[in-house]
């Protein structure tokens, strides 16, 4: 197997690492789970999670990328070779992803556009603008490949040219947008109620109010946000050098991830609360970033520049989390020596590409139920039962699929002075696992119950598709990681090319031995 070229310096593992993590999750799904789940009550919950299990697993799974030094299918298996099949897992959650967050990603892309192009975009009716953007016209898919040719064009340049370049310029351009745009947030008339709803209301009980849900949201958010349980983190450590302190770059990714979900919220509410309503702070999903914030960009004094600045932000973010995506499962094929990674971003990319034209074409309304799309099923399939069940896989892979002393030793050659070695081991054994597959039983359950919203038979479609991708991708990764498949399948394409230099032309009788 070919040695991998990794990242050429610490702080690029670091930055992709936070590139991966800070991406719509943050601006896109954390203000409204705030919301929807009662102010303070969810931020709170939210930072638990985070320390105790989120933290927990990123250390997890950036030892896997070490030991591992390889693909997440090869990464998994050297860390115990028992648990092999659980990188296989990790493999095709990034396809389950990306095809719903090609197209947010397509979206962000159009209004950032739009904002440049057209100067009195969603001036007027942005709810109208949206709904026709998203169910009738030929923009949105197409928005929606666009914005993964861009995700292949950084991936195919190479993990140090493209992905380590890439995380250098967008990442620290984020930063300055997320901090720009929430002082001048802070500086309209509403910032005090804003800020009030956001961090001062703590509901944890109440009529249709249920914290089991709440403790469920922050923890697939966690596991979402920090992009665990889909191979991302152990793709990229695997590629670090010799030289990173895992304790102290998961801390560091860890941190930066949960400042900007909190601060995006500081962005959010109080232009909510200057120049839309309290009604409109309740809008959930993506309405919230796609109707809910051009409308205030609309009354609000210097609007539009904020409106090109703000989607703008959400098209790095987004972005630089699709890169780690697609990047997972080139290394893989490009691992196995069977593709080149130009070869390999480009075929999995329009793999990609493709779903998410279909999620897109989907909003026409036959798979919408009130509200609830593929796109909404897809993100609660992955975010609440595939996500949480591969980071389980990672806890046990390396909680009990490596021996104490060994795990010790690979922290303390990555020159780590973390203290917490011993209690971190009991979370990543006990505690954690209990955890997850205590949520993960109540998630499943909530999930199903939507089952009765869907339209006669429509929800079987809509599940046999997402198991059919799930086996799917299983299937083909198991193929291409197969070496018995992979040399019949080139002796098979060795006699078909003898066979057409022999004769002129292919004569498929000769092929088969
Ligand atoms: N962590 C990303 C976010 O918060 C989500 C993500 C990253 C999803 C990478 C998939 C892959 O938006």
């Amino acid at each position: 197997m070919a040695k991998q070229k990794g990242f050429a310096s610490k702080i690029g593992f670091i930055l992709a690492s936070a590139g991966s993590a800070v991406g719509l999750g943050n601006l896109w799904r954390f203000p409204w789970l705030v919301t929807k789940y009662g102010g303070g009550a969810f931020l709170f919950t939210y930072i638990v999670m985070v320390a105790l299990l989120g933290m927990v697993v990123i250390i997890a799974e950036m030892l896997i990328g070490r030991i591992g030094r390889s693909d997440v299918i090869s990464s998994y298996g050297r860390a115990n070779r028992w648990f092999k099949w659980m990188g296989m897992l990790a493999l095709a959650v990034p396809f389950i992803i990306s095809c719903y967050y090609t197209v947010i990603g397509g979206w962000s892309l159009n209004y950032t556009l739009q904002y440049i192009v057209n100067p009195t975009f969603a001036s007027a009716d942005s709810g109208a603008y949206f709904v026709k953007y998203i169910t009738g016209s030929y923009l949105a898919p197409i928005m929606g490949v666009l914005f993964m040719v861009l995700t292949i064009v950084v991936v195919a340049a190479g993990v140090e040219k493209g992905i380590e370049k890439a995380s250098k310029i967008l990442l620290p351009l984020l930063f300055l947008l997320v901090i720009i745009l929430a002082i001048w947030s802070l500086t309209f008339s509403g910032a005090k109620a804003g800020m009030k709803q956001y961090f001062g209301t703590f509901k944890f009980s109440g009529e249709s109010y249920n914290y089991g849900q709440v403790i469920l949201a922050a923890m697939s958010q966690a596991f979402f946000s920090l992009s665990l349980g889909m191979g991302a983190i152990v793709a990229f450590s695997s590629y670090s050098g010799q030289k990173i302190n895992v304790s102290k770059s998961a801390a560091q990714v860890v941190v930066l991830d949960t400042l900007v979900a909190i601060v995006a919220g500081i962005i959010i509410y109080p232009a909510i609360y200057s120049f839309g309503s309290a009604e409109l702070a309740g809008k959930s999903g993506p309405g919230l970033l796609f109707v809910v914030m051009p409308a205030m960009f609309a009354n609000m004094p210097g609007g539009h520049f904020f409106g090109l600045l703000f989607f703008l932000l959400i098209v790095f973010a987004a972005l630089t989390s699709m890169i780690s995506l697609l990047e997972v499962v080139t290394q893989y094929a490009v691992s196995k020596g069977r593709l080149t990674r130009k070869k390999a971003t480009w075929i999995y990319g329009i793999i990609m590409a493709i779903m998410s034209v279909i999620i897109s074409v989907s909003f026409n309304g036959t798979y919408s139920v009130k509200g609830a799309s593929l796109l909404d099923f897809f993100d609660g399939v992955a975010s609440t039962i595939l996500l949480p069940t591969v980071g389980l896989c990672s806890l046990i892979t390396i909680g009990w699929g490596r021996k104490k002393a060994d795990l010790f030793k690979v922290l303390e050659e990555t020159n780590s002075d973390f203290k917490g070695q011993k209690i971190w081991l009991v979370f990543v054994r006990y505690i954690d696992p209990i955890l997850i597959i205590l949520v993960l039983i109540f998630g499943i359950v909530d999930q199903f119950k939507n089952v009765k919203d869907f339209p006669n038979g429509s929800f079987g479609v809509v599940l046999g598709v997402a198991i059919a991708l799930i086996v799917g991708t299983i299937v083909i990764n198991a193929l291409i990681n197969s070496e018995k498949f992979m040399n019949y399948y080139n002796s098979k394409k060795q006699n078909l090319l003898l066979a057409k230099n022999d004769s002129g032309q292919v004569e498929l009788e000769e092929v088969s031995e």
